[in-house]
Order: C-alpha cells, then sequence, then structure tokens
C-alpha cells in the first residue's frame, strides 16, 4: 500500500507547442481544452488573480494591529517568499504545460499521497479564495451603494452567521446576495470559454490598475513623512509590533499574492507555455510586487497606522483629506473591479485543478468533461461555481482567510521540494526555464514558505487538521481505489 500511496505519474517531456494545438486529452478523441492565451494575456491573468482583496483591505488590519508602517518591509518579505517559490512554478509550468499547477507537479514529483494533499489544498486556494473574495466585494459594493443611499439591508447582504472569539453569533442577516450574484455571473463567463473570460479580465484589469495609479500619484503629495515614525513600533506582545509583528504582518499580506500561481492552471491554454509561462508567473509577480510596496508606502503616510485597521483602508484613508473625496469614489470602484478579477481567475482556476485530478482518476470522471462548442471544463465550472456561491453566500468565511493562506503556502513549499527532487530524478527532461542556483533558491523557497505557514497554524491548526482529514478520507474512499496509475 506505501508503494501505491508514493507511486510517481511519469513525466514525459513535452515537445514543442504550438497555437492552437490541442495538448491534454487529445488522445481520448474528447473535445480539448483551447490553446489561445498570450504572454500578455497571462501576466494580465495573473495581475488579475493578484491585486485585490490583500491591498484593499487586509493591508490596514496588517499595519495597525501587526506591523505599523513597517508593514512595507512585511510586503517585501512576503514578495520575496513568494518570488522564490515563482521561480520554482515557472520552470515546472514551462516543462510540464498541464492545468493542474502544483497538483500535478507533486503527481510528477512526490507521489499520488502527496499530490492528493496538495489538490486538495488547493481547493482552499482556489475555491475558498473566491468565495472569502466575493464576500469583500460584496462589502466594497454595499459601501458604494450607500454612498448613493441605496446601500442593502443587512438581511440581504450577510451571512446568517459569523465568528467572533471562536463563537457562532448570528449577524442579523439571512444571505449574502451580492456575494452569491457575484460568483454566479463570474461562473458563466467561466462556462462560456477562456477567451471571453481573459478578454474581461483584461478590461477589469486596467481599471483597478489605472485606479491604483491614480491614487498614488494625486495621494503621495499629502503624506507627511512623521507617519513613518517610528517605522516598527515596539513590540506589545505575540505578533505585535516589533521584528515579531513585521513577520505575523508578512503571513497575512501574503494573502495578497496569493493567485499570481494562477497562471500555471492555464498552462493547458496557451499558445506557447513553453516561454510564456515564465513570462505570465514571473512579471504578474514583479509588477504587483512593486505596487504594493508603493502603495503600502502612500497608505501608512497618509494616515498614522492605528487608524487603518478598517475593512476599507485605502478608501478610509482618503477619507481624511476632502480635496481627495472624489479619489475614495474611484478606490471603491478599483477595488470592486480589483475583487472581480480575482474571483474571476480563482474560479478559472479551480475547475482546471479538478480536471486534471479527475483525468488521473482521483475524482470522478464528469469533473473532466470538456464543453464541446465552448471547450471549457463545464461541469467542474458549475461544480464549483455552486459550492463557492453557497459558501460565500450562507457560511461564517471571515476565519477562511487564514485557511486559504495556509493551503497555498504548503502547495508552494511542495512545489519547491519538488524542483529539487525533479533536478536529480530526471535531469534529462528538457527544461525551457531553469532555476537559476536551483540547490539554494528551492530549499530557501520551501522555507521560507513553510515558516511564513507556521504563523497562523499555531492559532488555527485545527481548522488545518480538519481540513486534512475530510481530504483523507475522501481520498482513501474514492481516489486510492480509482487511481489511473494504480491501474496501470
Ligand atoms: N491575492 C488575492 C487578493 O488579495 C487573493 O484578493
Amino acid at each position: 500500500m506505501l508503494k501505491a500511496l508514493f507511486r510517481v505519474k511519469p513525466v514525459a517531456p513535452a515537445g514543442h507547442i504550438d497555437a492552437g494545438e490541442p495538448f491534454e486529452g487529445s488522445l481520448d478523441g474528447e473535445a480539448t481544452l483551447k490553446r489561445t492565451l498570450t504572454a500578455r494575456q497571462l501576466v494580465l491573468l495573473g495581475v488579475g488573480a493578484v491585486i485585490g482583496a490583500g491591498i484593499f483591505v487586509l493591508s490596514g488590519h496588517a499595519a495597525a494591529e501587526h506591523a505599523g508602517p513597517a508593514v512595507i518591509l512585511s510586503y517585501i518579505l512576503a514578495g520575496v517568499a513568494c518570488a522564490l517559490a515563482g521561480l520554482c512554478y515557472a520552470e515546472f509550468a514551462a516543462m510540464l504545460p498541464v492545468s493542474g499547477s502544483a497538483y500535478s507537479y507533486s503527481y510528477a514529483t512526490l507521489g499520488e499521497f502527496v499530490a492528493w494533499f496538495i489538490g486538495w489544498n488547493l481547493v482552499l486556494e482556489y475555491m475558498f479564495a473566491a468565495a472569502t473574495v466575493a464576500v469583500g466585494w460584496s462589502g466594497y459594493l454595499n459601501s458604494f451603494l450607500t454612498n448613493f443611499g441605496m446601500g442593502l439591508p443587512v438581511s440581504l447582504a450577510a451571512a446568517p452567521l459569523n465568528v467572533v472569539d471562536g463563537a457562532l453569533v448570528y449577524t442579523g442577516g439571512l444571505i449574502n446576495l451580492p456575494a452569491v450574484a457575484i460568483i454566479g455571473a463570474v461562473s458563466g463567463l467561466c462556462y462560456v470559454g477562456i477567451t471571453q473570460s481573459a478578454f474581461v479580465n483584461s478590461i477589469v484589469v486596467a481599471i483597478k490598475v489605472t485606479v491604483i495609479v491614480l491614487f498614488v500619484a494625486f495621494a503621495a503629495k499629502y503624506v507627511n513623512p512623521d507617519n513613518w515614525v517610528p517605522f516598527i513600533p515596539e513590540n506589545q506582545g505575540p505578533g505585535k509590533f516589533g521584528m515579531d509583528g513585521v513577520m505575523r504582518a508578512a503571513a497575512v499580506v501574503f494573502f495578497s499574492y496569493i493567485g499570481f500561481d494562477a497562471v500555471s492552471t492555464a498552462a493547458g491554454e496557451a499558445r506557447n507555455p513553453q516561454r510564456d509561462m515564465p513570462i505570465g508567473i514571473l512579471g504578474s509577480l514583479a509588477i504587483c510586487t512593486v505596487i504594493y510596496i508603493i502603495v503600502s508606502a502612500v497608505l501608512t503616510g497618509l494616515l498614522p497606522y492605528p487608524q487603518l485597521s478598517t475593512p476599507k483602508p485605502v478608501a478610509t484613508a482618503l477619507e481624511q483629506y476632502a480635496s481627495l473625496n472624489w479619489l475614495k469614489y474611484a478606490v471603491e470602484i478599483g477595488a470592486i473591479a480589483g475583487l472581480t478579477s480575482v474571483i474571476l481567475v480563482m474560479l478559472m482556476a479551480q475547475p482546471r485543478i479538478f480536471y486534471s485530478m479527475s483525468k488521473d482518476g482521483l475524482l470522478p470522471r464528469f469533473l473532466a468533461k470538456v464543453h464541446p462548442k465552448f471547450q471549457t471544463p463545464y461541469v467542474g465550472t458549475i461544480i464549483v461555481g455552486a459550492l463557492a456561491a453557497l459558501l460565500a453566500g450562507f457560511l461564517p468565511i471571515g476565519l477562511l482567510g487564514e485557511l486559504v493562506s495556509m493551503g497555498t503556502l504548503l502547495a508552494f513549499a511542495t512545489v519547491c521540494v519538488g524542483i529539487v527532487v525533479l533536478r536529480r530524478t530526471r535531469p534529462d527532461l528538457p527544461r525551457p526555464f531553469r532555476v537559476p542556483l536551483y540547490w539554494l533558491i528551492a530549499p530557501l523557497g520551501a522555507a521560507a514558505c513553510l515558516y511564513l505557514f507556521w504563523q497562523p497554524f499555531q492559532e488555527h491548526w485545527h481548522l488545518m487538521v480538519g481540513w486534512t482529514i475530510v481530504g483523507m478520507i475522501i481520498y482513501f474512499a474514492y481516489g486510492y481505489r480509482h487511481s489511473k496509475l494504480r491501474r496501470v
């Protein structure tokens, strides 16, 4: 049994792939995913997935509760950890241009059991993150509508239950209707096609990046350098200020970077994945890191950090300056757009992971069905959309942000380890992109991700353990028996 658990899926070197050429599923004579995405669209997909709730919602909390103005440093540290992992993702995605991302990479290196575990964690990264961000979207939309006296009543804009200090409390809500609606609309888009989804994503990304540029350009002259002093406020206990707080904040703002790896789930639909995957992954990560550092510097310079602990810190900072009030509306629109594209890319990514897991027999076959006309994994898209809508509409998901980060960090660490393993076991494979100094970069990446994982794990370990147990039950009840590898 142990041998079966750790069997690896043999890696066949991918030949050169041309535009329009089917890749996955082509051997079975089935409909296949469509190879249309260009390098520019992949970079935009990455930026679309990355800039969202992290900067528009969590940045203020991280500054006020953990790091003070040194949240800038936290953004740099989390960015470095992601860059190390991003290099490893780039090597894998160019070498194995399939839709399964970290799941497929671990199957090729660390065996089926680890692959399942990572695939299961990717559900946290994509489906749960989509639901979490949809709730943030609903908050920003409602706040924007309230400016014009059109805010929704709480009964229609909040899930019935929330967790406060570990206890379930009734919120007065029935359903978070805007959150359900945005997930429904975005799932519909994902159903009809990758090209349409990428097109809408490009427009939305243009809006949010424009708004961020406007924010930096107009708010920068109101920055008061006194607000940056002390840069690292004195330590006031575990995780609050001092270097300890900076590290805890790095784990919180890590959420802001989640999504650059979603580019790799579109590898099956990229025109020239061997060249464009590294460009998409590393390009989007670099753009977002620079934006985060600048925005967090301006934000903490506009307002003393203790005042930033609101659910919409960027808008809150602007409210203090009458002459910047117009910009506040623009920021709210930018945030609504920004969060929409995050939901879009997450809801595109999840069915593609399921697609790969189903092709390998670890999940039921219907999840690998591709629509004959739209060439999208439509059954998975409908199921993921419905589950994410349920999560966002009815469940207390505020707590789940940290769970999302923990699942993602484990996937990142595994990808880094996988690079070292595959360089040893298959040095012969053609690698269009190679991690420089892999023996240093990959272990450093794994260590950095595990360190960030450890921060929330100490507090929320029971959530992570519970999630893992559910995953194990499903694996042994279904995946272990139906795995195609075991039948070879
Ligand atoms: N990085 C994404 C966000 O910040 C998940 O919303």
